[in-house]
């Protein structure tokens, strides 16, 4: 059976009109127009199916919403193919159209001066919602993001996590098999995050609807996404699993052990041969590699009593810096 979503070698560039500095070069640059090319999509080629969560990375500008705009048909692609349960997407189509939804944590997609009960009927009159799916759906949907004492107010008076809970309502009303969702928790403190982070594994899960988001929030991909596609000035970097990745980035833990007493200096030094390690206040910090840490742990509890220690892995945040910093390290 083929993918729900087939995206090869999509390619989109902007021509964008190219000003001279100064009132003069303004003035030049009106008479003599020149334009460059901006290519913020090179070659992205991927797959995706039914019921996958797929979180889309990069850093700001790396093509992430030209990717879903062109997903989702509101951009035409330069080159390159894509088919969205069967569609190609720049057609629009009802039937596509009814298939698909798109959430953009930048983008006000409700009504702003009418409640969002109201926009969701207009939803419901727009895709041919029967009432009886209708009542069904937008109740569950109302109790499961805790907003039912909300759907009366104008949205303008909302705040942003119960604007963003209604904008996810109205996107899934209709029952799509596949949602957008860029940057859905944008701006949201982090309980309203965790909720939306649940609300979409539980929906997920329940109805095998398929989610490609993107995200900056590194807990949302963690969470949410097994699979990962990252790109970097357009260009694809990976596409595979995310806490692989984070292990290549990364391979290292982080051990501390806290001695009861002194520790043994000639045991000290023997480690310090071995790893890298800082001893502060009798407490002990190595990091080194996973495969590593059983040896180091039996060694450290035979020489001490303590049985104070910890094992951390090195923030994720911090493994993509250095990813994106210098991507070629890592691949
Ligand atoms: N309509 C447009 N015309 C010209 N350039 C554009 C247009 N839309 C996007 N771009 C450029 O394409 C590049 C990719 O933009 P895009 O919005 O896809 O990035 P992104 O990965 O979503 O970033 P962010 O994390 O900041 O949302 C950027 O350099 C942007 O300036
Ligand atoms: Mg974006």
């Amino acid at each position: 059976m083929s993918a729900l979503i087939q995206v090869k070698n999509l390619k989109k560039s902007f021509k964008i009109f190219k000003r001279n500095p100064g009132l003069k070069g303004a003035v030049k640059s009106f008479f003599n127009r020149q334009y460059e090319e901006l290519c913020a999509v090179k070659n992205c080629s991927f797959d995706v199916d039914k019921g996958e969560i797929i979180g889309i990375l990069g850093e700001n500008g790396a093509g992430k919403t030209t990717l879903i705009k062109m997903m989702v048909g509101l951009l035409h692609p330069t080159s390159g193919s894509l088919l969205i349960n069967n569609y190609n997407p720049w057609e629009r189509k009802n039937q596509f159209l009814k298939n698909i939804s798109i959430v953009m944590g930048q983008k006000n997609q409700l009504w702003w001066d009418i409640p969002a009960s109201e926009s969701f009927l207009l939803n419901k009159s727009i895709y041919n919602i029967s009432d009886r799916d209708y009542n069904t759906r937008m109740n569950e949907l109302v109790d499961l993001l805790g907003v039912r004492e909300k759907l009366n107010i104008q949205v303008r008076r909302l705040s942003l996590g119960e604007r963003m809970k209604m904008e996810i309502i109205a996107a899934l009303l209709h029952n799509p098999s596949i949602v957008f969702l860029d940057e859905p928790t944008l701006g949201l403190d982090v309980i309203s995050q965790s909720k939306i982070r649940d609300f979409i594994r539980k929906y997920n899960r329940e109805n095998k609807t398929t989610f490609i988001i993107t995200s900056h929030y590194i807990k949302d991909i963690q969470e949410l996404c097994e699979r990962v596609y990252v790109i970097h000035k357009g260009k694809e970097l990976y596409d595979g699993n995310f806490n692989e990745l984070i292990k290549k980035i990364n391979p290292k833990s982080k051990l501390s052990f806290e001695f009861n007493e002194e520790p043994n200096q000639d045991f000290i030094k023997e480690l310090k041969n071995t790893y890298n390690i800082s001893l502060i206040n009798n407490q002990l910090f190595i990091e080194l590699e996973d495969d590593k840490i059983k040896n180091l742990l039996t060694q450290l509890l035979r020489h001490s009593s303590s049985r104070k220690f910890s094992i951390e892995e090195l923030p994720v945040e911090e493994a993509m810096k250095a990813f994106f910093t210098n991507p070629d390290l890592f691949l």
